[in-house]
């Protein structure tokens, strides 16, 4: 190993997976270990806040040795150990920060607070070698819908962001009314598949000259249509119904994030977060894509939805950028992506 490698031992643990990953200079992935909860969770059809940090428990420590491992280094040949401390489920985010700290204690190694958000920008990293800012992100997940403008790796601005629920949420909510299940937003994609985009109507928010977004009111008239169908004894077409809902929702996303590429003359744009994986997404960006001459980055599958890999990416800028973090940082459940970093 070439002696100037800087390599980050990254922990998530934020939700519903733990996660341990080495990655080498920011880019390299060395090892990234996923013990995921979501088969778990889908019995009550959601994550269950006090049973996850139960489980985090359990798996933390296998998670980092297996990561240690598969990268075939160990913990003294760790340069730091970057963490998830928000935002996320308070006792969820605890565990995976109780265990870096540990580690931090017992090695001497640094302790480096990640933003969770900032780690799903850096996914980009870890899959496009020649990806640099500046650029925009599109950040959707399950609780966050944002475009960020990532003017170098550590000086983010957003330029727009939901005003009430994330995209993600609006999708898993309807997925769960229409009988899909836990977790909705895959389920809701592939029976969208073979759906009619144009079978049903929904309305758009108007949010002015703003970049922001609001899908609540969507989300309310989703439940409106399916409710009115019940009451008429009328069955609603899920495959129609599933492909009309995100055709819909992806063409606001994608919209605003072509107004922000105008308003700011940027053409790379980036996905992030668990919803980038969408197949409606991805094809109303691949047309936009072609009518306004954007290149486009979409991280791979693994690495869109939540991992280490990416907080150790994260890790590693805001490493060799001077952030140390003392021992006593806290879990910060509703931490915003702000200019922290710059
Ligand atoms: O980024 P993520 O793993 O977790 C956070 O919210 O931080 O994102 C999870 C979200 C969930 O809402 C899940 O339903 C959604 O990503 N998701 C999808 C797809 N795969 C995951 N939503 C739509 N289509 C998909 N293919």
């Amino acid at each position: 190993m070439d002696k100037k490698d800087v390599l980050i031992l990254g922990i998530e643990s934020s939700c519903d997976e733990t996660a341990a990953s080495v990655v080498r200079n920011g880019r390299e992935i060395l090892s990234d270990i996923i013990a995921s909860q979501a088969d778990f969770h889908e019995q009550y059809g959601g994550v269950v806040p006090e049973l996850a940090s139960r489980m985090h428990v359990d798996a933390i420590y296998p998670c980092i040795d297996s990561a240690l491992k598969e990268a075939g280094v160990a913990l003294e040949d760790i340069d730091a150990v970057a963490v998830t401390y928000g935002p996320g489920l308070v006792g969820a985010l605890l565990v995976g920060l109780s265990a870096a700290k540990g580690l931090c204690l017992a090695s001497g190694k640094p302790l480096v607070g990640v933003n969770h958000l900032h780690g799903h920008i850096c996914a980009n990293y870890l899959c496009f070698p020649e990806l640099e800012p500046e650029f925009l992100c599109l950040c959707v997940s399950g609780g966050n819908t944002q475009i960020v403008h990532v003017k170098s790796y550590r000086d983010l601005e957003i330029l727009g962001k939901t005003r009430d629920d994330a995209a993600g949420e609006a999708i898993d909510k309807i997925a769960r009314v229409i009988g899909l299940g836990y977790p909705g937003g895959p389920k809701m994609d592939k029976a969208g598949q073979i759906g009619d985009i144009h079978a049903y109507e929904f309305p758009r928010n108007h949010m002015g000259d703003t970049l922001d977004f609001s899908f609540s009111g969507i989300k309310t008239a989703a439940l409106n249509l399916i409710n009115q169908s019940r009451q008429k004894d009328e069955e609603i077409n899920i495959s129609d119904f599933a492909a009309s809902y995100q055709h819909h929702i992806a063409n606001i996303l994608v919209e605003h994030t072509v107004k922000a590429s105008e308003r700011t003359g940027i053409r790379q744009i980036c996905l992030a977060g668990g919803v980038s994986a969408n197949s409606f997404l991805r094809k109303a960006f691949d047309e936009a894509s072609l009518k306004h001459d954007l290149k486009l980055y979409y991280p791979k599958l693994r690495l869109c939805t939540d991992n280490a890999a990416m907080i150790a990416s994260a890790g590693y800028y805001e490493y060799i950028g001077g952030r140390r973090d003392e021992l006593s940082l806290n879990a910060s459940p509703s931490l915003k992506l702000q200019r922290q970093y710059a």
